[in-house]
């Protein structure tokens, strides 16, 4: 399988991290940090040189000058999430992006005030949900409804939040719901929560947090309101690297939102005027608040030239028989001391399975990463693994198989 893979040269542009005794890691932790590009050291360098060299004229005279450097980010990330340019911009972190959408798109009245997640979301999401809600004056106890899955099962069902929607939508102002839900590797189907969600009048947002760079998305063609995402994991942008931000086009001129407004969002054909009203940008570049970390921006682009080159939809393909893989080889064990918990059709997951070890997989986890075999724990009882198709190989499958039922036996 990796001879005949079409894509398997790109494991040679990142660099894989070492283990103690030297031997070859296996790296399933791109749903967590993504790897280093190689040539993202290069992207990084030019800008030091070009800010030694220069100094503030960078702004203006840098080989990418730093004023519009935002935008060389723009448009391939855009491309990457199926958005129109205008739709996407680069900034901040993902939880602050998640704030920010909210200022402008949760709009709570008396008779529609509640927020819809998926429980188990992400903690990050519930706290800015809970506190948002707070913040307008409402209690999360009445305002916050989490679908959860049925009695036995480990994943929502797509047609569960539909009904629910289709049933509670006149009281709902904003669904809010993970693409693809960090614990269970569940992917939802956004395009239906969407349309439900536009049919009962209800603004839709999405954390792509574990989406994007892992499946193809269509967020134009969908419609969600926003959406936002972090870049350090399968995006490979560097540990803390500034998140991406979508708005949709019909909401790029609607001037009138409330928006919690910085400088950088300011029209940038009177920015530096330095008058005191607020003119905002139209599209997602109107919610910027500062001017962008250039060195956290560079080796985001190494990245980005990456993913323009593999094809989101290649490595998509790739990544369906990837993990497909290491379901069927972990299922041939027919353990009863793990199970899978991700759902099994590939329509409803991206590169992650999520595996319950309710005994012991904390150390399981531990004894595995000491072994150069990366995976990660999440409290209770999940061990989270994906093998990412831009770098991971059938014979990292192979391998992790087999040091995992080793240790599990
Ligand atoms: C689904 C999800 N949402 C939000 C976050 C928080 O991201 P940040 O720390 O970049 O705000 C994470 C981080 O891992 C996440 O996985």
């Amino acid at each position: 399988m990796d001879a005949r893979d079409p894509l398997r040269s790109f494991r040679q542009r990142f660099f894989i991290p070492k283990t103690k005794s030297d031997s070859e890691p296996v790296y399933f932790c791109g749903h967590s940090l993504g790897l280093q590009p190689k040539s993202a050291q290069s992207y990084l360098e030019q800008e030091l040189r070009d800010w030694a060299e220069l100094g503030v004229e960078g702004h203006f005279h840098a080989r990418n000058p730093w004023l519009p450097y935002h935008r060389l980010l723009a448009d391939q990330t855009a491309e990457l999430v199926g958005a129109k340019s205008g739709e996407v911009v680069v900034m901040n972190s993902l939880t602050v992006n998640l704030h920010l959408m909210m200022i402008s798109f949760y709009e709570p009245t008396a008779s529609r005030h509640k927020i819809l997640i998926e429980s188990g979301a992400f903690p990050s999401d519930q706290y800015a949900v809970k506190s948002q809600i707070r913040f307008h004056g409402f209690d999360p106890a009445s305002s916050l409804i989490e679908i959860g899955p049925r009695e036995k099962e480990s994943c929502v069902r797509d047609e569960d939040l539909e009904s629910l929607i289709e049933r509670d939508g006149d009281s709902i102002a904003l669904i809010m719901i993970g693409g693809v839900n960090y614990a269970t590797g569940q992917l939802f189907d956004m395009p239906r929560i969407a349309e439900a969600g536009r049919r009962k009048g209800c603004v839709v947002g999405f954390d792509l947090a574990h989406a994007a760079g892992n499946i193809p998305l269509h967020l134009h063609e969908w419609g969600p309101d926003f959406a936002v995402w972090c870049s350090y994991k399968y995006l490979n942008g560097g540990p803390g690297c500034v998140a991406g931000c979508f708005v949709h086009e019909r909401h790029s001129k609607e001037w009138a939102l409330p928006r919690f407004a910085g400088w950088w969002g300011h029209d940038e054909k009177v920015r530096f005027q330095m008058k005191p009203e607020f003119k905002p940008m139209p599209g997602a570049e109107g919610w910027q608040l500062s001017n962008p970390p250039i060195l956290a921006m560079a080796p985001l682009r190494a990245s980005m030239e990456v993913f323009a080159e593999a094809g989101i939809e290649r490595l998509r393909e790739k990544s369906i028989s990837l993990t497909g893989y290491l379901e069927f080889l972990l299922q041939r064990e027919k353990s009863n001391r793990f199970s899978i918990v991700t759902p099994q059709e590939k329509h409803r997951r991206g590169a992650q399975l999520s595996i319950r070890i309710p005994e012991y997989g904390r150390a399981l986890c531990k004894k595995l990463t000491a072994e150069g075999v990366f995976g990660d724990w999440r409290e209770p009882d999940t061990f989270r693994v994906a093998p990412v198709p831009l770098y991971n190989s059938y014979q990292d499958v192979y391998r992790f198989v087999q040091s995992f039922c080793a240790a599990v036996r």
